[in-house]
């Protein structure tokens, strides 16, 4: 794991699970629960990656990310980003760019040979992020999210082409966007 002056990043722990259902509840429309997130920590490493975000100095959870693995004939194949999430008083300061860069790289060690993920149509912030990192737009899930709340279905492919972190996968991902993007966005 990485670490900068103010933010050190390490994999999640039982004891991170309150202060990220708490910082969720600030986020998120429809929070993941403690029992979810605590649900998470029984999956095996091959079939998950958590990361949160410490402040150095106050050793406040100020963000997490989590990833999700699928396996076909035994090996890694696929991630699906889950959640991530930054304390709204860290936004906008490349925070969860950093946190997405830690999902793609382990990703990417684990031999995924791409990303995927969904978003609410209308989270700008989370939009640019992900386009940032590389991915792009394939396709709409309507209603994913219940009270008529759709999903914007994201791919980042190639993902062992790129060079490291979202930088590189932006420019990876540049052929993704002229193939997929969807007209109903
Ligand atoms: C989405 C989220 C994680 C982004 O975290 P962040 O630390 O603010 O993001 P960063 O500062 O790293 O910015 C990443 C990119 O998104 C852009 N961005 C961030 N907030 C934005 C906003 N409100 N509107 C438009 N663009 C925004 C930044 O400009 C940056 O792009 P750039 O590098 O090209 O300038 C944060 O807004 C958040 O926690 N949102 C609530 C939870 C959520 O919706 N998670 C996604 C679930 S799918």
């Amino acid at each position: 794991m990485s670490s900068t002056a103010a933010v050190t990043f390490r994999e999640m722990t039982r004891g991170d699970v309150g202060s990220m259902a708490r910082l969720e509840a600030t986020v998120s429309p429809r929070p993941w629960s403690e029992d979810l997130f605590a649900g998470e920590l029984k999956m095996s490493g091959a079939e998950r990656h958590w990361v949160v975000a410490i402040d150095s100095v106050t050793s406040d959870l100020v963000g997490f990310g989590g990833v999700m693995f699928v396996a076909a004939d035994g090996r890694i194949v696929e991630g699906h980003i889950m959640n991530v999430a930054v304390d709204p008083e860290r936004q906008g300061h490349g925070l969860g760019r950093r946190l997405l860069d830690e999902l793609v790289g382990v990703s990417k060690e684990r031999g995924a040979e791409s990303l995927t993920l969904e978003v609410r149509v209308d989270n700008k912030a989370a939009l640019a992020l992900y386009r940032r990192a590389g991915f792009a737009p394939v396709g709409v899930r309507s209603g994913y999210y219940g009270h008529g709340e759709d999903a914007l279905v994201m791919w980042l492919h190639d993902l062992q082409s790129v060079a490291s972190g979202p930088q590189s996968a932006a420019a990876a991902a540049e052929g993704n966007e002229a193939e997929g993007e969807p007209s109903d966005v």
